[in-house]
Formats: structure tokens, sequence, C-alpha cells
């Protein structure tokens, strides 16, 4: 045993001095996850990881902004939307992981999609959440559709994020266009404006106001609901019945970042089963693009949902997706209510 132990110690030791060096990642998913893996990755490898969390759409202001002198060398997770659009940009780097065929189809196309400048990390549907002890107070169903969220009982009582920040929010606009033509998308949010108390920054806020009683129902990703709901919280989550889309969380290596090769190193351990499985241990529950990784119970199976066939090129590309939310700006964010 003994013996075995100074194996693992002195392959952990010449892992960390053969990678080292410094790599500075954005991270757009959940901060136990991006904690989790920055730590994990840092004590195995010797290399010095600097996380900084920041929502989809944010991120990728940021990465405009660095264009002339990036100072990223990696964007980890956050929906694919931006990461097709930072790609088509050419704000990331082409580069084809030795992992791409052991990826689930959907995290391949995203790769193909971007010509292998962006690639899926993970999978996740887009739904409600709900807090059951304040639906059980108003004597209100739990919402099942996109027409529920409508009723005059959650008026006031729906929470959602800004597209312009959050990933979620714009995977909502593109679900809606694409569930009912963009006439009709638009014409269901002005009506759900009214049933909306505020725009939250980020994607994971209204779920985290619906856990701690502070709205009744939020729209969000169905994993993030599993979260609040195995720390505690009175929540439920539903897919909405007349269908729904969902996110192909994305990776991207920033191009002339200052550490690329390590960004490499970074980006094939993400990938693989051991890089994949910290999300879990996060209790994070998006379906991992490795299919490698063992699934759990809680994370939601797409074959048992009813999910549109999202045309994430169409919806990732620069024109339509500013198109899109520079007309929720204008028609919807401030409507008179
Ligand atoms: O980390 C939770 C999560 O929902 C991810 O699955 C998703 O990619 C990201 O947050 C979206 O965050 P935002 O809507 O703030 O861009």
């Amino acid at each position: 045993m003994k013996q075995a132990l100074t194996g693992v110690a002195l392959a952990v030791a010449s892992l960390a001095a053969s990678a080292q060096g410094q790599v500075n990642i954005i991270c757009s998913v959940q901060a136990e996850w991006c904690n989790l893996m920055s730590t994990v990755y840092s004590r195995t490898t010797g290399t010095k990881v600097n996380m900084t969390a920041k929502g989809s759409g944010e991120a990728l202001a940021q990465l405009n902004a660095e264009k002339a002198n990036p100072k990223t060398d990696i964007w980890f997770g956050g929906t694919g939307d931006p990461h097709l659009q930072a790609a088509e940009q050419g704000l990331t780097l082409e580069y084809k992981s030795e992992q791409i065929k052991d990826l689930h189809p959907w995290a391949q196309k995203q790769a193909a999609d971007s010509k292998y400048r962006t690639v899926g990390v993970y999978l996740g549907p887009l739904g409600f959440g709900f807090n059951n002890e304040l639906l059980a107070k108003k004597k209100a169903k739990a919402p099942a559709s996109w027409a529920d969220l409508l009723k005059p009982e959650f008026k006031g009582e729906v929470q959602m994020a800004n597209p312009a920040s959050s990933g979620t929010a714009y995977t909502m606009i593109a679900t809606l266009v694409q569930l009912m033509g963009e006439d009709k998308a638009f014409d269901y949010m002005k009506s759900l404006h009214k049933n909306v108390s505020t725009y939250t920054r980020s994607g994971t806020a209204p779920v985290k106001a619906a856990a701690r009683g502070e709205t009744t129902v939020s729209i969000s990703f169905v994993h993030d609901v599993t979260t609040e709901a195995v720390n505690g919280f009175p929540v439920g989550s539903a897919t909405p019945t007349e269908g729904t889309g969902a996110e192909v969380g994305s990776m991207s290596i920033v191009k002339g970042g200052p550490n690329t090769e390590v960004a490499k190193k970074f980006y094939e351990w993400a990938l693989t089963p051991g890089g994949q499985q910290f999300g879990l241990a996060a209790k994070q529950f998006q379906l991992p693009s490795n299919t490698k990784v063992p699934k759990d119970p809680r994370m939601t199976d797409p074959a048992k949902i009813k999910l549109i066939n999202y045309d994430y090129a169409k919806y990732g590309a620069s024109a339509e997706r500013r198109r899109l939310i520079a007309k929720w700006e204008k028609e919807i964010q401030n409507l008179s209510r």
C-alpha cells in the first residue's frame, strides 16, 4: 500500500514538473465547479490557475474587449451560442482535441460547426424552477408549459435573466423563436413581461431566488434547479410540454492568449472522464460530453423530454444573436407593465 502511494505521489510530482506554468481562465459555470476544477488541476499538475467568473454574454464581451491584447487563455463553460459567435469573430483558436472521438455527437457537432474553435463540454435542457411552498400558499399548480407562465397568479412572480449578459436567457429567446416563429415568440415575451418582476444579470440568479422564496417561478436550465433541490431548498422543475431547447455548454481556447501551450493541456484534461467528473462532484447536473463519464440519475435524460431540433449554428451566428438581443432590448425590456 505504502509503495503504491509512493508511486502515485511520484506520478503526480512528475506531472507537476512537466506541466507547470499558468493558465488564465474565464469560467461561466457555477463557482463551486470552477473552484473545484481549478484546485484539483493546480494541485495535480503544478500549473497556476487564475480563474475569473463571468456569465456567457459577459465573457464574450470581455474577449472582444481584450481582442488586441488577450489576457485570457481558456473560456470554460457557458452556453454554446456565444462560443460559436466568438469562433466566427476569430477570437478563439482552431484546435482539435484528442478526446473528440469519445464525445457525444452533439458535442462533436458543436466543434465541427465552429471549425474546431470550440467544443461541447455539457448539455442542459431549459425549463422552469418553482418554489413548492409558495405554490402551495397560493394554491397554484406548478407551471408545466410556456402558456402556464402567463397565468394571472404568476403576476410579478416570474424571474428570468437578461439575454445581453446571460446565455440562459438567450437560449430562451432562441428556443421560443424556433418553437413559435419570431412574431408569435415576441408577442409571447411581451405578455410574459407582465409577469416578470426582474431580469437578472446571471442565468442562475432566478432559480436561487425561487429556492429562497423570493419569487415563485424561474426560467432556468433544469440542472440548476436540481442543484438547489439537492442543497435542500423546496424547489421543483419542469420542462415545458410544448417543447424546449437545450444548451451545449462549451469550451474554447482564446486566440493569441498568453499561455496557449499550457491552455491546450487544460483543454484536453477538461474533456477527459477524469476532468469531467468535477461537475457532479460540485453538485452540478449537466450531462457531461464525454460518453465515458458515468451518468447520474439526477441528470435529465434528453431522450425523455420534448426537445426541439435547436439550430445551434443559426442561433450562434453573430448577426442573428445580436439582432435578437437588440430586438428584445428594444421591444420588451422597457415595456411598461
Ligand atoms: O453553471 C450553470 C449554468 O446554467 C450553465 O449550465 C450555463 O452554461 C451557464 O450557467 C449560463 O449562465 P448565464 O446564463 O449566466 O450565461
